[in-house]
């Protein structure tokens, strides 16, 4: 089992505080798709996905953000067992939707920047040591139905 630092916890909780989930989602699942262009094949339903203007405009690339968001907020909310609250939806990205899983690491690593262009000097090296502690959890119980 993961162990968290009460350090860890604030932090990580912190910065959920700080994100409006409309933008950082919709930019974070932008850069993605734009800095690695072949996640865009996983989303053959959502239309233009053309360049990075497009992707940027596009409403189901905005909604989608939200969802992803509140994935991750799903897994805040169960960080003693983020394995468990997973396990449906790893089963879902690989078994239906069939997306290499390092591709999550991609798209973590997007939020990342997102978030560190919100905020700023506040994000210490510290709180992105627990983010990102936080997000290699995330992906790790993503991936864990391929195994
Ligand atoms: C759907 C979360 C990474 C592709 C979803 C859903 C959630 C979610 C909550 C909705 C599930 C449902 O409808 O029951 C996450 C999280 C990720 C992640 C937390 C990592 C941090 C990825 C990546 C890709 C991807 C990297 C592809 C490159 C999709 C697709 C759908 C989906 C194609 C279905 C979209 C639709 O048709 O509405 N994801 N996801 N996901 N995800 Fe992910």
């Amino acid at each position: 089992m993961v162990e968290w630092t009460a350090e860890e916890r604030a932090a990580i909780q912190g910065v959920f505080n700080k994100l409006d989930y409309e933008s950082v989602g919709r930019e974070s699942l932008t850069r993605c798709l734009v800095v690695y262009p072949w996640t865009r094949r996983y989303f053959g339903g959502f239309g233009n996905l053309f360049n990075a203007e497009a992707i940027m405009a596009n409403p189901k690339v905005a909604a989608h953000g939200i969802v992803v968001l509140q994935g991750l907020e799903k897994a805040l909310k169960n960080m003693d067992d983020i394995k468990n609250t997973y396990a449906s939806l790893s089963e879902f990205h690989s078994v239906k939707l069939q997306v290499d899983p390092v591709n999550f690491q991609l798209l973590s690593d997007c939020l990342t920047v997102v978030i560190a262009t919100r905020l700023r000097t506040e994000f210490t090296p510290d709180i992105q040591a627990a983010w990102q502690k936080f997000l290699a959890v995330v992906v790790s119980a993503l991936s864990r139905q391929y195994h």
